[in-house]
C-alpha cells in the first residue's frame, strides 16, 4: 500500500500534534503512531511546562537556570529563543483548549505556578498533577477536527526512505528523505508513506534501561531510524535519572513529581535523617543530576533499597487537591502521603541527546526534521532543567513549521522518483521468539548495571562488548525472520544502547548527567563540546 501526503509526522505526542495542527494549514498531514494516539511520554507528564508568565519572574532567570543546569553545554542562542518564545506558545496551547490550573485569584489569566528542581522561581504551569494527559487530550481534539489531518494508529515506522538508497547519490551531494516504511500491525502489512517533509517526533528511549518512568512506547525508534539513515546523533551519554519514583514491586516506576519537592517535600534516609544538605545548597530542590547521584551514593552506603520523600507536614486537603493522581496512586500501594513518607528510588527518565537539529528543527538530511525528545537541539546541554521538555517540544514544532512553510512551495517535486515497496526477501515466521524476549531483558539489565548513574571505563567496556554481540545477533535475526513490533523495538533499543555507550566512552570527564569515576572532574579545556557521532564514523 502507498500513502502520499505533504507532511509525514512520526509520533503523536506534544511535538508531533502541535506541529500537525499548524501544518494542516499548508497541506495534507499524515500522523503515524505506533499504538493508540494518546500513548506517549507526553500523556504521563506530571509537573508541567516551564514559562516566564509571572511578574516576579524574568526571562533572564529562566535562561540562567537552564544554563546552570546544562553544565556548560547548552547553546545560549537556543536557550534564549526557547525561553522568550515560551509565553507565546503557552497562549497557543490555551487557545487550543489546554486547561492549566488557575491560581484561584479573580484574574482569568492568573495561573497557579509550581516549582521544581533547579528553578529559582515558581514558573511551572500545570494541570493538577496530570499536565501531560490534559495536553494530549486538547491537542488530539484539535488535530482530529481538521480534515487535512489523518492519524494512523498502530502504525509502526520501521525505517526512513532515503533518496540515496533508491537512486544512488553523487559524492558530496546531501542526502534526502522521501518518506518512511511503516508497519501496519493490525494487518501485518508494510506501507510506503511518501511525503514532501518528514517530522520525527518519536520521543524518548527510557525502555533501553531496566527501570524507567517512561511508558512502553519509549524505545528510541526515531533516534535509531535517523542513525541508520545517516543523521548526526549527539550527547547520548546524558541520560537523566529522575530521583523520585515510587518504590514498590508492583508500581512499575510510578513517578512522584518533582513538584512535590517544590511544595516542600524533603528527602530523608530510612532512619529519618536528611542528607541533601551535604550535596547542594538547594538541598532537596537541587537539580536532578545532583539529587539522583546523592540518592545513589546514600543507598550504596547504607545498603537500603530506597530513601524517603516526606511531605506529611502538609494537610491531606492540600495534597489531595494539588496532587490527586499521586496521592491516590501512593494510597493504592499502601502509603498515605499525608501521614507517612513515600519510599522512592531513581529511575531512567529522559534522554538529553538525540538527532542533531538546528534552531529550525532541520537535521543534516534534506527534508527530515526532528523535534521533541528525539532531538538534540542544544537546549538541555548536559542536563535538562525540569519542565523544559514539553516546552522544547512545542517551541521546536513551531520553529519547524516556520521553516517548512518557507521551503514548502519551492521544494522540488520528487513524486516521480520510483520508491520500491518493502521487500520481505526470504524471511520466514520465527519459532524462536525466546531470543527476542531474552535479548530485551539482557540489554535493559546491562544498561542499568553498567551504564547507569555512576559509570567507569571498565563497566562501559563491558557494556560495549555485550551490546555489540547482541546487536550482531539481532541483525542476523532481523534479516531471517518476518518482522513484528517486538523485534523492531528490540532492534532499536539495541542500536540506541550502542549509541549511548559510544558517546559515554568518548567523553573522558564527568559533566552533568555523565559521571565516570575514572574521570571524576569536569574538563572544560578538552570537553566543552558535544559528542557527535554518525553511521560513517
Ligand atoms: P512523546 O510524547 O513520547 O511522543 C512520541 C510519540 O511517538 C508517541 O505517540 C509514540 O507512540 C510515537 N512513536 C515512537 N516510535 C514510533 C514509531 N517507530 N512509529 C510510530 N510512532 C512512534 N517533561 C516536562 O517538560 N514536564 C513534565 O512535567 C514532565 N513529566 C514527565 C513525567 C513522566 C512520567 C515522563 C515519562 C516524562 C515527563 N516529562 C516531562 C518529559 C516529557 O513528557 C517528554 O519529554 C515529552 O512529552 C516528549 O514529547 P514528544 O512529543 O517528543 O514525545
Ligand atoms: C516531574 O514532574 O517531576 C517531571 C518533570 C520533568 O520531567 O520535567
Amino acid at each position: 500500500m502507498q500513502v502520499e501526503t505533504d507532511f509525514l509526522i512520526i509520533g503523536s505526542g506534544i511535538a508531533g500534534l502541535s506541529f500537525a495542527i499548524k501544518a494542516a494549514d499548508l497541506g495534507t498531514v499524515a500522523i503515524v503512531t505506533k499504538k493508540e494516539k494518546k500513548e506517549s511520554n507526553t500523556n504521563y507528564a506530571q509537573g508541567g511546562v516551564a514559562a516566564v508568565v509571572d511578574e516576579a519572574d524574568r526571562f533572564e532567570y529562566h535562561v540562567n537556570d537552564t544554563i546552570t543546569c546544562g553544565a556548560g553545554l547548552c547553546r545560549e542562542d537556543v536557550v534564549r529563543h526557547v525561553v522568550t518564545d515560551a509565553p507565546e506558545r503557552i497562549k497557543e496551547l490555551i487557545k487550543w483548549g489546554v486547561e492549566f490550573t488557575r491560581s484561584g485569584s479573580d484574574s482569568p489569566t492568573a495561573y497557579d505556578l509550581g516549582r521544581e528542581g533547579g528553578h529559582s522561581k515558581r514558573r511551572v504551569l500545570h494541570a493538577g498533577d496530570i499536565t501531560g494527559h490534559e495536553i494530549e487530550r486538547a491537542l488530539i481534539n484539535k488535530a482530529v477536527s481538521n480534515k487535512n489531518v489523518t492519524i494512523y494508529e498502530n502504525f509502526f515506522a520501521i525505517d526512513l526512505i532515503m533518496k540515496s538508497k533508491v537512486l544512488g547519490r553523487e559524492a558530496g551531494e546531501k542526502n534526502q528523505c522521501l518518506g518512511a516504511y511503516v508497519f501496519d500491525e493490525r494487518d501485518n502489512e508494510v506501507y510506503t508513506f511518501r511525503s514532501k517533509f518528514v517530522l520525527l517526533a518519536t520521543g524518548g528511549a527510557g525502555k533501553v534501561y531496566l527501570i524507567t518512568t517512561n511508558p512502553d512506547i519509549a524505545t528510541g525508534d526515531g533516534i535509531a531510524m535517523a542513525y541508520r539513515a545517516g543523521a548526526d546523533i549527539a550527547n547520548m551519554e546524558f541520560i537523566q535519572f529522575h530521583p523520585t519514583c515510587l518504590y514498590h514491586p508492583e508500581a512499575k516506576a510510578f513517578l512522584i513529581s518533582e513538584a512535590v519537592r517544590g511544595e516542600g517535600a524533603v528527602l530523608k534516609l530510612k532512619n529519618g535523617f536528611t542528607f541533601m544538605e551535604k550535596y547542594h545548597p538547594m538541598e532537596s530542590l537541587a537539580p536532578r543530576d545532583v539529587v539522583a547521584k546523592a540518592i545513589d551514593t546514600e543507598l550504596k552506603k547504607s545498603g537500603d533499597e530506597y530513601v524517603l520523600l516526606d511531605i506529611s507536614h502538609k494537610s491531606k486537603d492540600f495534597l489531595t487537591k494539588r496532587f490527586p493522581n499521586i496521592y491516590n496512586k501512593c494510597l493504592e500501594y499502601g502509603t498515605d502521603m499525608s501521614k507517612e513518607p513515600i519510599p522512592v528510588v531513581p529511575a531512567t527518565h529522559y534522554i538529553c541527546g538525540g538527532v542533531v537539529t538546528n534552531l529550525s528543527g532541520e537535521t543534516n538530511i534534506d527534508r527530515l526534521f526532528a523535534c521533541g525528545e528525539v532531538a538534540c537541539t542544544g537546549l538541555h546541554g548536559a542536563n535538562r532543567l525540569a519542565s523544559n521538555s514539553l516546552l522544547e517540544g512545542v517551541v521546536f514544532a513551531h520553529r519547524s513549521f516556520v521553516r517548512m512553510s518557507e521551503l514548502f512551495n519551492e521544494a522540488e517535486d520528487e513524486s516521480v522518483v520510483f520508491i520500491p515497496s518493502w521487500d520481505t526477501g526470504e524471511a520466514i515466521e520465527s519459532d524462536e521468539s525466546i531470543v527476542v524476549s531474552h535479548n530485551w531483558d539482557e540489554i535493559r539489565r546491562c544498561m542499568w548495571n553498567y551504564v547507569g548513574i555512576v559509570r567507569s571505563d571498565k563497566r562501559l567496556e563491558r557494556a560495549k562488548r555485550r551490546i555489540g554481540l547482541i546487536n550482531r545477533e539481532i541483525d542476523e535475526y532481523y534479516r531471517n525472520f518476518i518482522i513484528s513490533r517486538d523485534l523492531l523495538e528490540l532492534r532499536n533499543i539495541a542500536t540506541v544502547a550502542g549509541l549511548i555507550i559510544r558517546c559515554a566512552i568518548l567523553r573522558k570527564e564527568s559533566r552533568g548527567l555523565h559521571y565516570n569515576i575514572d574521570y571524576p572532574e569536569k574538563d572544560d579545556k578538552n570537553w566543552l563540546k558535544d559528542t557527535v557521532i554518525n553511521k560513517s564514523m
